[in-house]
């Protein structure tokens, strides 16, 4: 049995860092264990423009302790009037990694989202021409349809019609949830991918609503049937180089989660290494974590390796139950569990 795991240092392809005080107090955990970051642009409000990306990078930079490295990668927000020419500006100007495809009324601040694809055709196009991936929140909002069907409907309705139409377009099916999605991205060519949350991969609908109901456990999209979670599962510890690390870390206050109408997010950053290397161990796929975590998503977007390595050491720890911060309270993934791994540096 290893005691210890050394890697090249990770990234976290799929990040909410937020603003303000939270934007302090939550980005030393990622930028502990991550290198890099995409950062999600779903702030109050969006972050659409060139301008308000390079700020919202400053204060994510000014926001990392001392004697850390750590590069926000930042994403534009798309909505029904992105103009292409900012999105073109943006990638040339290395502002802007990539966009993302929030569907109107999906999830937190998803409101500015785009209302139907045919709206930002052009914009599509345009990052089809020069290579800038598109990021896909990857869930139809109608009423009609259920939620735990919104990831599947999305696949058969949007997103396949959209390769379809733009066989250049470079997309990642982010936080995927179903074996449809595992199955739609292992067939779909080299131009799709796909991120994976630790969530997705320890927890299936239960732990959300068997006992009570699991504020904690909500995200979006929302855990499914474990059918589901043991293919993602399967995916993500196979070695396909089509899937990769991405946390989905978001967090919300407690009182906000703990709520008749409580937030959707899990703040996984504080143990988000640990986590996923319990699945990897679990699964018998310890050969390919390295991959999963720090190989398969620079390779995706054309940016380099890291050339640090980090180390994880066997060592059972509990964790937390509340993480105080400012004049509130976050509660991390895996609150009141134990770990075997922890992170060493
Ligand atoms: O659970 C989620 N929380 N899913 C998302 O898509 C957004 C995120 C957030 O910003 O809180
Ligand atoms: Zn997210």
């Amino acid at each position: 049995m290893s005691e210890s795991i050394t890697i090249r240092r990770p990234d976290d392809w799929h990040v909410h860092l937020r603003d303000g005080a939270m934007l302090e107090a939550v980005v030393p955990y990622t930028a502990r264990q991550f290198a890099r970051a995409i950062v999600m642009p779903n702030l109050t409000p969006p972050v659409t423009t060139v301008a308000a990306a390079q700020a919202y990078r400053e204060r994510i930079r000014a926001a990392v302790p001392d004697g850390m490295t750590f590069e926000p990668l930042m994403t534009c927000y798309l909505t029904d009037n992105t103009d292409p020419e900012e999105l073109r500006r943006g990638f040339e100007q290395g502002v802007f990694t990539a966009a993302k495809l929030y569907p109107a009324g999906a999830t937190t601040n998803s409101d500015s989202g785009v209302t139907d694809v045919t709206n930002i055709r052009q914009a599509l196009e345009a990052m089809a021409g020069i290579g800038m991936p598109l990021c896909v929140h990857g869930e139809v909002t109608s009423d009609d349809i259920d939620i735990f069907d919104r990831e599947a409907v999305f696949i058969e309705h949007i997103l396949a019609p959209l390769l379809d139409d733009l066989p250049q377009l470079k997309v990642i099916f982010e936080h995927i949830t179903t074996s449809e999605a595992v199955a739609f991205v292992e067939r779909a060519g080299e131009r799709v991918a796909a991120t994976i949350t630790p969530q997705h991969l320890h927890i299936n609908r239960n732990a959300m609503l068997v006992g009570g109901i699991r504020p904690h456990a909500y995200c979006l999209p929302v855990a499914k049937r474990e059918a589901h979670r043991l293919e993602l599962r399967r995916a993500a510890t196979s070695g396909s180089p089509k899937f990769f690390l991405g946390t989905d870390s978001a967090p919300h206050e407690r009182h906000a989660k703990e709520s008749a109408c409580g937030c959707a997010g899990i703040f996984n950053a504080p143990f988000a290494l640990e986590s996923y290397l319990a699945v990897f161990e679990e699964e018998g796929a310890l050969e390919h974590f390295e991959g999963f975590a720090s190989l398969h998503g620079p390779a995706f977007y054309n940016l380099p390796v890291n050339e640090e390595t980090v180390t994880l050491e066997r060592r059972a720890h509990d964790v937390m139950d509340r993480i105080e911060i400012a004049d509130t309270e976050l509660v991390p993934f895996h609150a009141g569990q134990s770990l075997d791994w922890r992170f060493a540096g």
